[in-house]
C-alpha cells in the first residue's frame, strides 16, 4: 500500500517559480488593500480594489467560485472577516469603523500554481488586549513555520501553534485548517492547528503548506451564519486569522507570501 506521505506533493524547480509568483502577487495584493482599509470604508469596495489588482497583473482569483460540488460558490476574490468573524466573511456594504479588527484571507493562481495568505489588522486604535491577540496569532503562525524543516514530523507544525496560543490563554479553532497547496488551493495533507508532536507523515524538501492558525479570544465552537460562508465565534468574542504559503527547504522555511511590510 502507498504511503499516506506520498500524497503530498514535491514541487520542481519550474513549479516552484510559478508558486513564488503567484504568492508573491498575494503579499502585495494584500498589502495594497490593507493600507486602503479605513474607518468609513466598505468592504464591498476593498474587493472591488482587489479585483482591479488581480485584473491589471493577469493572475486569476483562487477564491471566487470556489466551493464544494453542490455549495454555493464562494462570490468575492477575497474573505474579509471582522471581529467575531474567523474565516470566510463575504465582502459587502459594511463599512470599517475605529476599533474593528479586519481579517483578508487572499488567494490567486499563476498558470494553475496557487497561493494563499492572510493578515489580521486594526482599524484605528484597539485594546491592548486584542493587540494581544493579533500579536499571539501571528506569533503562533512563524511558531509553527519554525517546524517546517526537512524530517520534522507534520503534526509538529500544529502542536507549536497551539502551544503559543494557549500559553496567553487563547483557544485555537478546531473546524478549519490550514493544507497543502499547488495545482489545487486545497491539497492534501490537512493540517490543524492543535496536536502532539511526533505525529503523521516526515517533512520533506520541496512540500509547499499554508499553514493558518485561527485563535480566539473565548472558545474555539465555530457557529456557521445563514450565508453559508462565514464562520463566526459561538460565544461572539474576538478571533484573528494569520496565513503564509511555505516552502520546506534545506536551508530553512522560505515564506513565499511573505513581502517587505505585509505581516
Ligand atoms: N485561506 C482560506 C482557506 O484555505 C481560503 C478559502 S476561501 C474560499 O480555507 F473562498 F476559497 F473558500
Ligand atoms: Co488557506
Amino acid at each position: 500500500m502507498m504511503k499516506y506521505e506520498n500524497r503530498i506533493g514535491i514541487k520542481t524547480r519550474a513549479q516552484l517559480e510559478k508558486m513564488r509568483e503567484a504568492a508573491r502577487h498575494v503579499g502585495e495584493i494584500l498589502l495594497e488593500i490593507r493600507e486602503a482599509a479605513k474607518a468609513g470604508v466598505t468592504t464591498g469596495e476593498l474587493n472591488e480594489r482587489a479585483s482591479r489588482s488581480i485584473e491589471r497583473r493577469g493572475v486569476g482569483s483562487s477564491f471566487l467560485g470556489y466551493g464544494p460540488a453542490g455549495a454555493s460558490p464562494y462570490p468575492a476574490v477575497m474573505c474579509m472577516s471582522l471581529n467575531e468573524e474567523i474565516v470566510h466573511g463575504i465582502p459587502g456594504p459594511r463599512e470599517l469603523k475605529d476599533g474593528d479588527i479586519l481579517s483578508l484571507d487572499f488567494g490567486v493562481h499563476v498558470d494553475g500554481w496557487h497561493g494563499d495568505s492572510a493578515v489580521t489588522f486594526p482599524i484605528g486604535e484597539i485594546s491592548d488586549d486584542t493587540q494581544r491577540l493579533l500579536s499571539t496569532t501571528r506569533d503562533s503562525l512563524y511558531r509553527g513555520i519554525e517546524q517546517m524543516v526537512p524530517g520534522n514530523r507534520l503534526s509538529d507544525i500544529g502542536h507549536a501553534v497551539q502551544a503559543c496560543a494557549e500559553a496567553e490563554g487563547f483557544s485555537v479553532v478546531r473546524q478549519f485548517v490550514g493544507h497543502g497547496i499547488g495545482q489545487a488551493l486545497h491539497e492534501p495533507p490537512q493540517i490543524p492547528n492543535y496536536g502532539r508532536k511526533g505525529k503523521g507523515p516526515r517533512l520533506r524538501e520541496g512540500m509547499v503548506f499554508a499553514i493558518e492558525p485561527m485563535v480566539c479570544v473565548g472558545t474555539h465552537d465555530v457557529r456557521m451564519l445563514d450565508d453559508d460562508w462565514t464562520a463566526v465565534t459561538a460565544d461572539g468574542q474576538n478571533a484573528a486569522h494569520f496565513e503564509h504559503t511555505i516552502l520546506i527547504t534545506d536551508h530553512g522555511p522560505e515564506l513565499l507570501t511573505a513581502v517587505p511590510g505585509s505581516h
